[in-house]
């Protein structure tokens, strides 16, 4: 049997792998790549990609790939891809949506928790030895009860992050190019605002917008100033959404009252007077990091390979239309 070749980027959890193997012939690179130039110069003879949120697979690395029929991509967003160039090479591209939802929207309300009760400070603050017994005015945070949750994104993500928000008594409203059904927008109670009216009203704003030319800095300096003066702003759909220059300086003003990012512009780099404000919760990109999660992103990706390479069948989870999780094309014009 003339077995297809396949490269495996990281090292996945659970045992999709032997599933792999068991039909096609694997490479795995447990420390991945480093450079795209690097990955271009390896795909060659390669029917089959595995490859990480962090690895750019760019033109480049599909020109060389002349036998390449497939990159899984280990993540839900697809922007470290360049999709057209898949298309132009007839590559086809696979994600892991579904599976991810809940643990992420989960992570966005600690991160809206940890903001808004001071869970992070108060740890620190323990740790030094701070803590000297009760006191009327320490740490005084906000009541998530009756404040205003403005989620830009409801696609599965948001949506999940919504459903979340009358457990806390939270009201919420969403932002995207195109409103939900009415019955969807029922079943969520919640209601479409503009994103000028959005970022007017809310006390907390949650980003859950796909990364595409149209999104990048959604939320420059003269939107994160229309956010109300005192309002929360969480993050953990990708760093290039928000200006994080512009974020520091509203944020080092007093202007926003704080900020949770699980995500940044330069991953992993972080703008450095950020690191330094007790006011931001820093978590290093780990909304989908649970075991059941990570096995379950694993397996999409090794079943898909296997459907393609091996029973030669288009993979349902194929990445047909680039823009079809990106709400936000129209936004910026
Ligand atoms: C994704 O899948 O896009 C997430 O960012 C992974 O944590």
């Amino acid at each position: 049997m003339n077995r297809k070749r396949v490269l495996v980027l990281g090292d996945l959890p659970g045992d999709g792998l032997a599933r792999l193997q068991a039909g096609c012939s694997v490479t795995v690179r447990k420390q991945g790549v480093g450079s795209e130039d690097e990955l271009a110069s390896l795909v060659p003879g390669y029917h089959g990609l595995l490859t990480l949120l962090t690895q750019r697979v760019g033109d480049a690395v599909f020109a060389a790939g002349t036998d390449l029929r497939i990159v899984a991509n280990c993540a839900v967003g697809v922007d470290n891809i360049d999709l057209a160039a898949a298309a132009r090479h007839d590559v086809v591209v696979t994600n892991t949506p579904d599976v991810l939802t809940d643990d992420t929207a989960d992570l966005t309300w600690a991160l809206i928790l940890a903001l808004m009760r001071g869970v992070v400070s108060g740890d620190r603050l323990t740790r030094r030895g701070e803590f000297n017994g009760w006191q009327p005015m320490m740490l005084l945070g906000r009541s998530l009860r009756g404040s205003v949750l403005g989620v830009i994104g409801a696609g599965r993500i948001g949506q999940a992050v919504l459903t979340r928000a009358p457990a806390f008594g939270v009201a919420t409203l969403y932002h995207q190019r195109r409103p939900l059904p009415p019955q969807v927008e029922a079943a969520l109670n919640t209601e479409w605002r503009s994103l000028p009216d959005l970022l007017a009203q809310s006390q907390v704003i949650s980003l859950h917008a796909s990364l595409n030319d149209s999104s990048f800095h959604l939320l420059d300096e003269p939107r994160l100033r229309s956010m109300q003066e005192g309002s929360f702003l969480v993050n953990t759909a990708r760093g290039p959404l928000i200006d994080e220059l512009a974020l520091a300086k509203v944020l080092q003003e007093g202007y926003l009252a704080g900020a949770g990012l699980d995500v940044y512009e330069r991953e992993p780099r972080i703008v450095p007077e950020l690191m330094a404000m007790e006011n931001v919760v820093l978590l290093p990109h780990i909304g989908s990091a649970t075991w059941e999660t990570r096995v379950r992103m694993a397996d999409c990706c090794f079943d898909d390979l296997v459907t393609l390479l091996v029973h030669n069948k288009v993979p349902d989870r194929s990445v047909v239309d680039p823009t079809e999780e990106s709400p936000f094309s129209e936004v910026r014009k």
